[in-house]
């Protein structure tokens, strides 16, 4: 095969950040999907729909007249109140509401510490359809960082699941067979979004010859077996998987550093790199619902009709991208050969 034509895929979660980054980052997210997730873990974090209004209009600037479209998301806290959700119901452009357990990642200080004092947000959540995207970790400091997400479905995911039995849930950047098992074995009201570095790195990426912060994000790269699982669960032609890069743009310096931030930048190729993870598994004819159709049809959304087309060229992604004031980017497969690309 040395073309590949799918309808235009979405990315059903991206950290687009703001400011400089933002004008810089976000064409290349719009340059590939035609709808995205975002994230929305700035700070001072999105917490209302008033704050969400006044970024979508930020994004809407930085892509310029590409006719992508921000899909917004609200940051959950302790004190989000059940009518902030009716608000963000109402308003047709905020699709979901973000769970970061406090202190679990980038940006996370203004999470939730106890999902139980989230009771009223997540009844009306519930009612309106809304979907809860989980950050499924963890933050027990006693708990080992590899095993936070394992942890989570336990300790939180089941007993929220049944306390909120109608919840749309998206298990978010999902790491490990136990996440492939309990959303394959856990009712429809659950999904979960796979990841390009999770599909195409296991955890000696990060120490191959050395530190490798550029391959740090969280949650953290898993064993080679737990890629495989993921593997099979992204092309096995189950419509609970779907595409989500989790693209999160750190300046080369604050991952270079003594305490580097989590975060892998994916925007530039991810379509590519998920091709490329497909084929790995001789299961290219299943890159189009992943990638295309099961993330619309949980949201609720309609399918696009436009389609892109990928070709066998192989490419050398650059060692860095520019970022505002002499900063750069590195990104995922820095240097690296793709054998596809989108033209
Ligand atoms: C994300 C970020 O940098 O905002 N980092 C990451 O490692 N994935 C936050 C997140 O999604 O956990
Ligand atoms: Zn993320």
């Amino acid at each position: 095969m040395t073309q590949l034509q799918i309808t235009r895929p979405d990315d059903w979660h991206v950290h687009l950040r703001d400011g400089d980054v933002l004008n810089h980052v976000a064409p290349y997210t719009a340059q590939q999907f035609a709808r995205a997730i975002v994230m929305p873990n700035l700070q001072p974090p999105v917490t209302s729909v008033k704050q969400a209004v006044e970024y979508v209009d930020r994004i809407v600037h930085a892509i310029g007249d590409s006719d992508f479209e921000p899909l917004m998301t609200l940051y959950l806290t302790d004190n989000t109140s059940a009518e902030e959700i009716i608000l963000a119901e109402k308003s047709c452009f905020v699709k979901a509401v973000k769970l970061y357990p406090a202190g679990a990642t980038t940006n996370s200080s203004a999470g939730v510490t106890d999902i139980r004092k989230c009771d009223d947000a997540l009844a009306a959540m519930e009612e309106a359809g809304l979907p809860l995207l989980v950050h499924g970790e963890v933050t027990d400091p006693a708990i080992d960082v590899f095993d936070r997400e394992a942890a989570f479905i336990d300790q939180v995911l089941m007993p929220l699941m049944n306390r909120f039995p109608r919840l749309k849930i998206v298990f978010e950047h999902i790491t490990t067979a136990d996440a492939v098992d309990f959303v394959l074995n856990t009712g429809l009201t659950i999904g979960a979004t796979i990841t390009p570095q999770h599909l195409l790195l296991n955890r000696n990426a990060m120490f191959k010859g050395g530190m490798r912060p550029h391959n740090y994000c969280l949650p953290v790269l898993k064993r080679e077996q737990h890629r495989q699982a993921l593997l099979h669960a992204a092309t096995s032609g189950s419509n609970k998987f779907f595409l989500g890069t989790d693209s999160a743009p750190h300046a080369k310096d604050k991952k270079e550093s003594g305490c580097g931030c989590a975060g892998i930048f994916s925007a530039h190729a991810a379509i590519e790199m998920y091709a490329t993870a497909f084929e790995e598994m001789n299961a290219l004819d299943k890159l189009e619902g992943f990638a295309s159709f099961n993330g619309p049809d949980f949201y609720g959304l309609s399918r696009n009709t436009e389609t892109i087309t990928l070709e066998r060229t192989p490419w050398v992604i650059p060692d860095a991208y520019p970022l505002a004031n002499g900063e750069t980017l590195i990104p995922m497969m820095a240097g690296e050969t793709l054998n596809w690309k989108l033209i």
